[in-house]
């Protein structure tokens, strides 16, 4: 691998992981046991973030620590079928050689903590990708700040990040309480919900009483839109997110949702026109998630049905029950190169996050439509 023209070395790195401390704050910092890197889709990041990644290659530096990476644009193991431009796939496949060769692993996936790193309560992580960070931290009990794709990699060389934001136990107070008026029927009003919080909270913690939130996809689709509009890496859900039970509520500011909000943001996101093909995945699917998609496909309408999920959890599904108009895509983000060649002007998805970028980034009008209605 060669060709970049940047040249870095571990001060370079410090120097990124010390931007998050302010003038006045003194400058500490804490292992991480884990890195994420976001910021790996070609279609996002293009020449120049290609360009960057092959200087730090070139540079020498290497992570310390396990280190995943998000996904690309492409599914990596069957690229045939996709109608990608194959200079596209090559520099797709040049992002993801770079960061093998630095040390990460291919995972390609936006879930890591699904299956190939799993975060224990008490983790201090540096992961990048925020609907990843928000699960971590609200759901699984870690400690993660947001980081940009730069920094987790700064974080993944150096194997420490800066002692700011939830690292520290002071940075875990929320700022917010909310409360929610109405109730969780689908992953769509989940996804809304999260979305209409995201937009009021801003980079703040919260906290945050909803039954509805125990339903592993609905928690999911709810952080991956409060990510979204807001900037949080945290929000603490009473009943779930471990070891944060907050008695005392002075100086929280309260927050009133009623089912209105969350009824707002679909009608704004949804597009009225009729869908070509569904997008799933966003996050990627867990196994449970897909083996639910493939149960359901055959009650799906005619139209072709993208299904995003990471290698780790397609591994255990048996493929072969796969329905004609459902096609499985590893490796890749909903921002998929074989979407982006379809033609398609408007697409279905059960995701408030995969509905704003397919939108703002692809130029799609994008239906939202539940599949999973019932509760658990
Ligand atoms: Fe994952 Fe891409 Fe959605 S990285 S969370 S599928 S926008």
């Amino acid at each position: 691998m060669s060709g970049g023209s940047l040249s870095l070395n571990t001060g370079n790195l410090e120097d990124i992981v010390d931007l998050a401390f302010h003038d006045d704050e003194p400058k500490r910092y804490i292992p991480v046991s884990s890195a994420h890197v976001s910021g790996v889709n070609y279609l996002n990041i293009g020449e120049p973030g290609l360009e960057f990644l092959k200087g730090l290659h070139d540079s020498g530096l290497k992570f310390t620590v396990r280190t995943t990476i998000n996904p690309g644009c492409f599914d990596f193991e069957d690229p045939k079928w996709q109608r990608c431009n194959p200079a596209l796939i090559e520099k797709q496949r040049m992002i993801a050689g770079t960061l093998e060769e630095m040390g990460a692993l291919v995972t390609l996936s936006c879930t890591p903590y699904m299956d190939t790193v799993v975060p224990q309560p008490g983790d201090h992580l540096a992961w990048a990708e925020s609907s990843a960070v928000l699960y971590a931290n609200s759901v699984m009990g870690a400690w993660s700040n947001k980081e940009s794709g730069i920094s987790a990699i700064a974080s993944a060389v150096l194997g420490r990040t800066a002692y700011v934001g939830v690292h520290k136990p002071e940075g875990r107070v929320p700022h917010y309480s909310i409360s929610y008026d109405g109730s969780i029927s689908n992953e769509v009003q989940a996804g809304a919900l999260g979305f209409a919080i995201g937009s009021v909270v801003g980079d703040s913690v919260s906290k945050f009483r909803c039954q509805e939130l125990s339903n592993a996809t609905y928690v999911r689709q709810f952080l991956a839109a409060l990510g979204t509009s807001g900037s949080a890496p945290m929000i603490i859900i009473e009943g779930i997110t471990p070891g944060c039970e907050i008695e005392d509520e002075r100086g929280v500011e309260m927050i009133r949702l009623a089912d209105e909000d969350v009824q707002r943001v679909v009608e704004k996101m949804s597009s009225d026109k009729e869908p070509e093909a569904f997008v799933l995945g966003c996050p990627h699917l867990t196994g449970d998630e897909l083996f639910d998609v493939m149960r359901r496909s055959p009650q799906m309408r005619d139209i072709p049905a993208y299904a995003f999920t990471s290698r780790a959890s397609s591994s255990v599904m048996n493929l072969s029950k796969l329905s004609g108009q459902l096609k499985l895509i590893r490796d890749s983000c909903v921002l998929w190169c074989g979407l982006k060649a379809s033609g398609y002007k408007t697409v279905a998805t059960n995701s408030v996050k995969a509905a704003y970028y397919l939108k703002t980034t692809f130029g799609l009008d994008v239906k939202l439509v539940s599949l999973m209605v019932e509760k658990t």
